[in-house]
């Protein structure tokens, strides 16, 4: 197995490694070391079954159901497909995820430790995935402002996607009262500690953090935009121009991501994730103390 580094921030290029075979327990291991270090992992030429895909990510742990439940794939209940395919004349509900800066199930109380993506179908041109690294953002703070931060909770706020994107958008509003039922907003630590590595990440992001718990709106928003902007700069990111069967792990604790709309939407993107389970986090905003 071969590793290169793809980028400053993060991410780096894994080869000679076919993640179809039956790994020995050394390779897992090796892959894992560099998960840690990379953040994100590339893996290129991966031709894989959904059946191998799973069997691949499960070496690493439990697997996850995506927590919207209406976004399951009929492939089984740990995959999430993204794709802008219409079937049965129904548009895709999952073809705009990812839209915005997160970090996957950042508005739950377990988000998931890491997520495995892999490339089915590409446009011609664009599709990209953009990922940074939460560490590096934390760690660039001066002093004061790692201070000021130290304590501070954000809210997070499923709702908070389809606020940005100027309304329910196409999705049926019974479906995103339905995910808001089952998705309460949660309160999260802003500075989170790794829990294999140890190390601090800024842990907030655009597409659901709504606020600062005790500030008011207007006082949280000016820190809240600082470090989105802060945390998306370009020397902590790695932007991944996509091919037909590449494999992407990425930390979900110290990382976010973006999928951009940055192609021709008459042309089919289709991407299979799978998603490790993580540890409990948080808390549910309405155990908050009066
Ligand atoms: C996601 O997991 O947020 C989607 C990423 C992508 O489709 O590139």
């Amino acid at each position: 197995m071969r590793v290169r580094k793809l980028a400053y921030g993060c991410g780096a290029e894994i080869t000679d490694v076919d993640l179809s075979a039956d790994l020995p327990q050394s390779t897992i291991d090796d892959i894992r070391e560099a998960w840690l270090k990379h953040v994100i992992l590339v893996f290129p030429n991966q031709d894989f079954t959904i059946d191998q895909h799973i069997r691949f990510s499960r070496r690493f742990g439990e697997l996850e159901s995506h927590p919207m439940k209406n976004l399951r794939s009929p492939l089984g209940p740990e995959i999430l497909e993204i794709h802008n395919r219409v079937i049965d004349g129904k548009p895709s509900e999952t073809g705009d995820i990812g839209r915005n800066w997160h970090s996957d199930g950042a508005f739950t109380t377990q988000p998931p430790t890491g997520s495995f993506l892999h490339c089915r179908a590409m446009p011609e041109a664009g599709g990209n995935t953009w990922f940074n690294n939460m560490y590096m953002a934390y760690e660039t703070l001066s002093p004061k402002m790692k201070n000021i931060i130290a304590d501070l909770e954000v809210v997070n706020d499923i709702n908070n996607i389809y606020i940005r994107a100027g309304g329910v958008g196409r999705r049926d509003p019974h479906k995103v009262a339905e995910d808001n039922r089952l998705n309460p907003p949660v309160i999260q630590s802003m500075v989170r500690v790794h829990s294999e590595t140890g190390r601090k990440a800024l842990y907030l992001s655009e597409a659901v953090t709504q606020r600062i718990v005790g500030l008011t709106q207007d006082e949280g928003a000016g820190i809240l935009q600082y470090l989105f902007k802060h945390s998306v700069r370009p020397e902590f990111t790695y932007r991944h121009y996509w091919r037909i069967n590449d494999l992407v792990l990425w930390d979900n604790r110290c990382a976010m991501h973006l999928a951009p709309r940055d192609y021709d939407p008459g042309e089919i993107r289709h991407m299979c994730r799978t998603t490790l389970t993580g540890e409990k986090l948080g808390r549910y905003l309405d155990q908050l103390p009066a």
